[in-house]
């Protein structure tokens, strides 16, 4: 149907193409997931390689990113998914992560900084240790890893396709949190401010830097948590949607931001939580 010329000044899409395969199709990209053997990093890197994204993930247990990368590589014909494990909280570690990675490719378009740790300890009593092990994997590096690779995010980006850095944040980091966890509280707020920050800085390089902050999902950092039915309940109660997160939520809002959709979204902390942090329940 062609539209009528006269009517139609502020009708017009221009030359945009408006259909989901071109808005949110990822296929021929190249991710790297960190943290991806389990938790959310698999559900996102999961939905990265369905979605013909040839994948890079890292953990520090070898035999277990192993393992997570053979069953992600098996969900796509087109595209693969690469084991480099890694401890990212070592700055050798983080150097032979990436010449590894620099083995296999020069292009990063989307870089999903999503391990992390966390510390609970009662007041008075919070050592040390468990400030500095969650600042250096939450915040530090996130930040020396995306440093690295500003090479390989800017080789393939362009203005209309730039390239994509995604934190993995947390309603921790947006609201004040019912637990003891005082250094990860302060780091995921502090993760939300650097992706500003350096989305900030790397806007005229085609580069976005965007992040997440997940409400409750099914984790192995989330197993204390959700161990039994009542406290798994506990934990529902506390979501106005009444539910955790599913690979869905999580995995759709990277690609979401990865995709020509999230082209124009930078310095952005998108909740994905149920509500928790944008809903009074009272
Ligand atoms: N699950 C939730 O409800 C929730 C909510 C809000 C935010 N988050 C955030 O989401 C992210 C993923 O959390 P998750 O719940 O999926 O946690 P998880 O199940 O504990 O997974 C953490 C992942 O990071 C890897 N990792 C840990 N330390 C590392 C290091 N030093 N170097 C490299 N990789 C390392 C782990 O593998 P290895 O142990 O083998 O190293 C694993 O793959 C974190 O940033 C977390 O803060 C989670």
């Amino acid at each position: 149907m062609t539209a009528d010329a006269t009517s139609s000044t502020y009708r017009s899409t221009g030359t945009s193409d408006l259909h989901v395969g071109s808005l949110f199709g990822l296929e021929g990209k190249v991710a790297v997931v960190t943290g991806g053997s389990r938790g959310i990093g698999f559900m996102i890197a999961a939905g990265l390689v369905t979605n013909g994204v040839t994948t890079f993930i890292t953990a520090r247990k070898a035999e277990a990113c192993d393992a997570a990368a053979a069953e992600l590589d098996a969900l796509s014909d087109t595209a693969s998914c690469v084991s480099i494990p890694a401890d990212l909280s070592d700055p050798d570690g983080l150097a032979s992560f990436v010449s590894t990675l620099r083995e296999h490719t020069d292009t990063v378009d989307v870089l999903v900084n999503n391990a992390g740790a966390a510390w609970g300890a009662p007041l008075g009593e919070f050592p040390e240790i468990g400030f500095d092990k969650v600042m250096n994997l939450n915040v530090k590096a996130p930040f020396m890893l995306t440093q690295e690779l500003l090479p390989e995010l800017e080789n393939g980006a362009t203005a209309d396709d730039p390239a994509r850095v995604v934190m993995i944040g947390s309603i921790d980091g947006i609201r004040v949190p019912v637990g003891d966890n005082y250094s990860y509280s302060a780091a995921k707020a502090g993760v939300h401010m650097l992706a500003r920050h350096l989305g900030a800085h790397v806007v005229d390089r085609h580069i976005t830097v965007n992040s997440i902050a997940p409400g409750p999902f099914e984790s192995k950092m989330m197993e204390y948590r959700l161990e039994d039915d009542d406290s798994r309940a506990e934990v529902i109660g506390h979501v106005p949607r009444r539910r955790i997160g599913s690979a869905e939520d999580i995995a759709g809002t990277v690609i979401f931001l990865a995709s020509r959709a999230g082209a124009f979204t930078t310095g952005a902390t998108i909740p994905v939580d149920g509500g928790i942090s944008t809903i009074r329940m009272g």
